[in-house]
């Protein structure tokens, strides 16, 4: 059943180049509310437990380092349709791929570097935002 909400991560790219207020205006114009948001980081580790599907690519061990080299700014948002809304918001994971005016084409440097992350599936949603909060205050 669609939960109506997604989870995103501002990554260490971004948030080091003093995007993250100018990506955040993005996603809240776009209509999403803040259901939770932290800044924080990740050790090459944690790094790893997260994006533990990809451990069989040959891009994991440089995923997890470049995704632990700093601050990054995980949420979980809220709005119809959300996990397709948000990846339209988003744009391909590719910038080179990204349509004008989504948030990798305007941010992003590189397929890696990609500026923000977007949950592909009402499930990993719930998975990826329980993994950054543990518990989450309603307002
Ligand atoms: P994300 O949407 O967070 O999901 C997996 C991440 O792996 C992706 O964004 C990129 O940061 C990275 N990624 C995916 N494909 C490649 C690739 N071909 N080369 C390097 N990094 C990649």
């Amino acid at each position: 059943m669609p939960t109506n909400r997604t989870f995103t991560m501002i990554k260490p790219d971004a948030v080091s180049d003093g995007n993250s207020g100018s990506i955040i205006k993005m996603i809240e114009e776009a209509g999403f509310r803040i259901v939770a948001l932290k800044k924080t980081k990740l050790t090459p580790e944690r790094a790893g437990e997260f994006y533990a599907v990809h451990k069989e690519r040959p891009f994991y061990n440089d995923l997890c380092q470049y995704m632990s080299s700093g601050a990054i700014v995980p949420m979980i948002l809220e709005k119809e349709n959300a996990v397709t809304d948000f990846r339209t918001l988003i744009g391909a994971t590719n910038p080179a791929n990204a349509d004008e005016g989504t948030i990798r084409k305007l941010f992003a440097k590189s397929i890696e570097a990609n500026a923000i992350h977007g949950s592909d599936s009402d499930e990993n949603a719930e998975i990826e935002g329980n993994f950054f909060f543990a518990h989450i205050e309603q307002f």
